[in-house]
């Protein structure tokens, strides 16, 4: 990875009309109907994009938009690359270093989970608070990372105080139950054994996913400020483990939508 490459990206997505966005958001399950809110001004298919991934068959639908949400300017990931399609770390954080490139001063995240605290339930919404890396890699691990920010990234703090107040305080105006909680990304697409989820609970963790973990770490090293929610869309509780539905997964994480727009609308029209 170099800043050349990143820099052609970002003059390509200027000169199509990306200018000067001030929020970055990643479209996760769940959040995929916040496009219909949106102002669109430009949007391009990532196959179209210089320097993105290549997309797999799967990721036909990648596409990134341009507009406004009340009236602040926003560029949205309408769909994000996985380590589990077979991408490097790298290559699923090269568009983040993208819409900080572009400006971006905010980047918020959406991403569907399992809990593990058995106190949330499925359908229930979780900000993270922290997370733990599983996923056996760093997408900071590589020889010019220096060039970009600090090699050694300071984690204290990996989610943003002040917008973190601010989505739980337009939670609690609108009667939405927002949990707190640490989120453990694994690579996937397995989902996890019993003795797994175990583990997982043994070790802090309150959902488990299999994303926004190196998105995060690289706005860290980006100093951009971020926040995440998770739909929590099965409970994983390993004395009454059940084949998992898929179906049924992305079904509660559509009736959780609303709750989720919601929150980001809101916290968006708050911000000055
Ligand atoms: N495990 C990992 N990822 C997930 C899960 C899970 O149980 N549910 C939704 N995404």
């Amino acid at each position: 990875m170099n800043i050349e490459t990143i820099d052609t990206t970002v003059d390509f997505l200027k000169g199509k009309g990306f200018l000067s966005p001030e929020i970055g958001i990643v479209l996760g399950t769940g959040l995929g109907q916040l496009v219909s809110h949106i102002n669109i001004e430009a949007e391009i298919n990532y196959s179209d994009i210089p320097n993105f991934p290549v997309s797999t068959v799967e990721f036909h639908s990648g596409k990134l938009l341009f507009g406004t949400i009340e009236n602040k300017k926003v560029v949205v990931m309408q769909g994000r690359f996985h380590l589990y399609e077979g991408y490097t770390l790298q290559e699923i954080t090269f568009p983040i270093r993208v819409l900080n490139g572009l400006g971006i001063t905010k980047l918020f995240i959406s991403n569907a989970a399992g809990a593990i605290n058995l106190n949330y339930k499925k359908g229930d919404l979780m900000l993270l608070d922290d997370h733990i890396n599983l996923q056996g890699g760093s997408p900071l691990a590589f020889a010019t990372v220096a060039d970009f920010g600090d090699r050694f990234t300071d984690m204290c703090a990996p989610y943003d105080e002040d917008l973190n107040a601010k989505i739980l305080a337009v939670a609690k105006e609108n009667t939405i139950t927002l949990h707190k909680g640490v989120y453990a990304a694994v690579v996937g697409p397995q989902l996890e054994t019993r003795a797994e989820y175990r583990y997982l609970k043994v070790i802090g963790a309150d959902a488990v996913g299999m994303s926004t973990v190196p998105e995060v770490i690289v706005a860290n090293h980006l100093s951009l400020p971020v926040i995440a929610v998770s739909v929590l869309t099965d409970e994983c509780d390993p004395d009454n483990l059940k084949p998992v539905n898929i179906p049924e997964i992305i079904a509660i994480a559509g009736k959780a939508e609303p709750k989720m727009i919601t929150l980001f609308k809101t916290l968006i029209q708050k911000l000055d």
